[in-house]
């Protein structure tokens, strides 16, 4: 079995944000006339490979790393109970892809699909293709969940703007707020081509630009002057601004996520909560849910 080194400190508080609201999302819909589906855009292998450092002894010895494996977000997804209807696992490495074809090889009687390639365009594909709100009799309508866990700055902004638009799905997405703060510079001079657009596809906007770079004419000499510009803007402020940016795509909410941290304490990505679904019984179900996984996951330590 190919192993997945992945994550930090916070991972675990992560995956159990999804797990506990998978569980709670399977048991809310269990009687309701609803096909359950999960789609983990990032899917990774299946399983979790964390080493964990070696730890000092007494008489100055130390005890050797360990590598200790757990489920990964795949796995979770799978092992729900009560099971979810149908499971799409997108991936597009292919050793981690091989991994979850032999994990979905376990359950033959489930409806478990791995889709191999780029999340962006598998995601785009089946929220168009999915028919969410079925009208005719005796057909259900389906409604789910999607997660989006990718190391960083992966996921595209029409991706969020294709599932905001099925009005069927919850999403937990994971916003990489160091590939942000990285890709704006404090000193503008550092802000490359390159960087700018970056921003631009994950946010999907250039108004950044503005909120987040204070702009001035400084005078050279007395013929002369230069536009300066600094970023003012800082961690909290640019996950202020991506919960603004998140709620102009979903109608239904958006919460305020949980930060989580590398393992020297920089800010490393927030876990955004965020309903496409409009209908008022939907969005209290979902957030009443959510939030309480939410502040219990923002006061626990991994
Ligand atoms: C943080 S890991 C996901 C971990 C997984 N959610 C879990 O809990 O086990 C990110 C995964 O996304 C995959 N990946 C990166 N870019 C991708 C893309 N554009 N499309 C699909 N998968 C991608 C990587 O190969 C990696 O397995």
């Amino acid at each position: 079995m190919a192993k997945h080194i992945f994550g930090g400190p916070d991972t675990s508080r992560k995956l159990r944000c999804l797990q506990e609201y998978l569980r709670a999302f399977s048991i809310a819909l269990r009687n309701q006339q609803f096909e359950c589906v999960y789609i983990d855009a990032f899917a990774g292998s299946g399983s979790r490979t964390e080493v964990r450092p070696a730890l000092p002894l007494l008489g100055g010895e130390f005890a050797e790393s360990q590598e200790v494996t757990t489920p990964g977000s795949a796995r979770i997804a799978i092992d729900t109970d009560p099971p979810l209807h149908s499971i799409v696992l997108i991936e597009e490495d292919p050793t981690r892809f091989a991994e979850l074809e032999r994990l979905a090889g376990e359950y033959p009687g489930r409806d478990i699909t791995v889709e191999k390639g780029d999340a962006n365009k598998h995601v785009q594909r089946l929220c168009t293709q999915i028919a969410w709100r079925q009208r005719k009799p005796g057909i259900r309508g389906t409604r789910g969940v999607i997660f989006l866990d990718p190391y960083g700055m992966e996921v595209s902004w029409q991706t969020v703007e294709a599932i905001a638009k099925t009005e069927a799905l919850d999403c937990w997405l994971f916003f990489p707020l160091s590939g942000l703060y990285r890709n704006a510079p404090r000193d503008p001079a550092r802000l490359d081509a390159g960087k700018q657009a970056s921003l631009d596809r994950v946010l999907g906007t250039t108004d950044w630009r503005e909120k987040w770079y204070d702009h001035e004419t400084a005078p050279r000499d007395i013929f002369e002057t230069r536009e300066q510009a600094t970023r003012r803007a800082d961690v909290d402020a640019i996950e202020r601004y991506v919960k603004e940016r998140l709620l102009t795509a979903f109608k239904g909410a958006v919460l305020d996520p949980i930060r989580l941290h590398h393992k020297n304490g920089a800010p490393l990505a927030s876990l955004f909560f965020a309903v496409s679904n409009t209908s008022p019984a939907a969005v209290k179900l979902a957030t009443q849910i959510a939030s309480h996984i939410l502040m219990r996951g923002r006061s626990s330590h991994s």
